[in-house]
């Protein structure tokens, strides 16, 4: 077994992980069904995302937070999920690589996850808020009629 040390190790971590992914009961259908999920398009964007994380390369634009956010929109991404995404990430890591990048992938997938669980309940909130102000407005429209 090699430490991660470059792309085509980041690709094969990727590609192993989603082996995992696709077909599991928990996590799955979020890429199967409530997304048109397509493997040639995301795959290697997660690899460039990773790559940037891991070697610094800036070879991923996006912006994966507005990405999960909107996930959530179409089902609820629950601390079951994210347990489950990084629990396959962890023994994906494990099976296929060694010290140190192995940790530093675990950690910072650990610390993205709990940003993106901020994130969608931050938006969770502020969507409570504009709710409770329409209601506000409303009623007195209602009572006017
Ligand atoms: C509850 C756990 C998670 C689920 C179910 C999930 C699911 C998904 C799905 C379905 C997509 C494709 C979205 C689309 O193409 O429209 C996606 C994209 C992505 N996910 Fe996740 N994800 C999870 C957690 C994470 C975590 C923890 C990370 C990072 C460590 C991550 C990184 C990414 C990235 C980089 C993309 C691509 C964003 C882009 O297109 O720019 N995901 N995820």
């Amino acid at each position: 077994m090699n430490d991660i040390q470059n792309r085509a190790d980041v690709e094969i971590l990727v590609n192993e992980f989603y082996k995992k992914v696709i077909p599991d009961t928990i996590i799955g259908n979020f890429f199967t069904k409530v997304v048109s999920f397509s493997r040639d398009i995301h795959i290697p964007v997660m690899i460039s995302f990773l790559e940037t994380i891991l070697f610094g390369t800036a070879s991923y634009s996006g912006n994966p937070m507005k990405k999960h956010v909107e996930l959530n929109n179409l089902l609820p991404l629950e601390p079951l999920h994210f347990e489950r995404w990084l629990g396959l990430w962890k023994e994906t890591i494990y099976e296929n690589f060694e010290e140190p990048k192995a940790t530093e992938a675990i950690n910072r997938a650990q610390s993205i996850a709990q940003i993106m669980q901020i994130k969608i309940k931050v938006q969770g909130l502020y969507f409570v808020k504009l709710i409770s102000s329409l209601g506000s407005t409303i009623e007195p429209l209602q009572i006017i009629h």
